[in-house]
């Protein structure tokens, strides 16, 4: 498998195309839909007591996928996480024991400044991964991610992902500095991490 390579030689994957059109479609009208009820709460920086919203490092807004109350198309793209963690564990020892996530939508304008999806003093986020829900995304829309590929490096070679519907991306949570350049448009995404059992500090 293209991504087990990709992330022992790398530690990161970019995978256009991961999930079929129909299942992506489904998960995109099903942000939508939630994003015009009002159900995303704006996302926080830090965790525990230095949980804060902080419109200057980041202004998605989030709504997490739940363990009971998921729709078929969630249940489907988290049963295709589940075969990922296997293999993930299988061929690469990783030890991953779950996953956490939430659809993102960030409004016209949006942005997440640099950071690294590791909390500071935890070992908890192995791997970080993203599936974009654009399916109208162009050249112009703004939104992409940008990702160093040095491990640990804030500066120097990186890549640039077009936040196009069904691209998956994938990389080690603790090594690769990134992020969302400012979007012309409303931008949806799954966002989430599979976890090892590290206890936190
Ligand atoms: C995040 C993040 C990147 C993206 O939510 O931590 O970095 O492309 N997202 O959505
Ligand atoms: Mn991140």
């Amino acid at each position: 498998m293209k991504l087990l390579d990709a992330i022992r030689e790398t530690g990161w994957c970019v995978w256009p195309g991961f999930l079929g059109e129909g299942l992506a479609a489904d998960l995109s009208r099903e942000s939508l839909s939630s994003w015009e009820e009002g159900v995303f709460r704006p996302a926080g920086v830090g965790r525990g007591e230095n949980l804060a919203v902080r419109g200057d490092v980041r202004t998605d807004h989030v709504m997490w996928l739940g363990d009971e109350a998921n729709s078929p198309c969630q249940a489907a793209y988290l049963e295709s996480l589940e075969e990922m963690r296997v293999a993930l564990n299988r061929r690469l020892f990783l030890g991953l024991v779950d996953f956490e996530g939430h659809f993102a939508v960030y409004p016209p304008g949006g942005f997440y400044k640099p950071h690294l999806d590791r909390h500071r003093g935890t070992q908890d986020r192995i791997l970080s991964v993203i599936l974009y829900l654009n399916p109208a995304w162009q050249p112009g829309d703004g939104g992409e991610l940008r990702m160093r590929t040095t491990p640990g490096e804030q500066g120097g070679d990186f890549i640039t992902v077009e936040p196009r519907m069904g691209t998956l991306v994938c990389f080690l949570a603790g090594d690769f500095w990134h992020e969302v350049l400012p979007a012309n448009k409303t931008r949806a995404s799954v966002t989430g991490w599979f976890r090892g059992d590290a206890v936190p500090a």
